[in-house]
């Protein structure tokens, strides 16, 4: 894999097979209380507009994170071509209710359960059972884009590593770079 295309390739890939491991991605914050980091799910890969989109909790730690400071980090691995992708970008919530309620509707109701606990998530559970509200569930569903500014590879190989970087430029062309390893 040697190019910017390659990559937005696998990372499209990733989203529709289920199996793939890019489709679990390490999401690294710098919020208030220092730096975070927690697995997600990649949602959709937009190649045009070089984005990346989650789904989140409004009320979560990393929507604090993300307010307090807009940079976010993304780490991908894949064990079986011995791949690591490291990304930056610039995360923001989708603003128009419009696809936020068209990407919605796609959600099964078994998962629209993780939108709907009462209390935030992250807090305290005291008490017993968890207490659920699925008519606040939309209101807390948040779909979190990630536009991406620079990427780095580093495959893992036997006959010797490589690695390289692509910036975004201006103009909206990825520059490409090699790397000492
Ligand atoms: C495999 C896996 C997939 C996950 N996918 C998501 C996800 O798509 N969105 C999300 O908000 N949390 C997801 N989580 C939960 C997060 O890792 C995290 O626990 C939660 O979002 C709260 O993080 P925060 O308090 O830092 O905001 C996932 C966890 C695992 C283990």
């Amino acid at each position: 894999m040697n190019h910017a295309e390659e990559i937005w390739k696998t990372l499209v890939r990733a989203t529709v097979d289920k199996k793939h491991p890019w489709r679990v991605v390490g999401f690294s914050t710098a919020g208030p209380k220092g730096p975070q980091v927690r697995s997600v799910i990649l949602r959709a890969a937009n190649t045009d507009d070089h984005q990346l989109v989650f789904y989140t909790d409004r009320r979560s730690q990393k929507m604090a994170d993300i307010a307090h400071d807009s940079r976010v980090a993304l780490l991908f691995w894949n064990p079986r071509s011995n791949t690591q992708l490291r990304v930056c970008g610039i995360a923001a919530p989708q603003t128009s209710e419009l696809i936020v309620n068209s990407l919605w509707a796609r959600i099964p109701e078994y998962a629209r359960k993780d939108y709907a606990t009462l209390s935030a998530p992250g807090d305290a559970l005291t008490g017993g059972d968890l207490v659920y509200d699925l008519d606040t569930a939309r209101a807390n569903f948040v779909v979190l884009n990630v536009k991406v500014l620079s990427l780095e590879l580093l495959e893992l190989k036997r006959e010797g590593h490589v690695r390289f970087r692509c910036d975004l430029d201006e103009t909206g062309h990825w520059i490409h770079q090699n790397m000492i390893p």
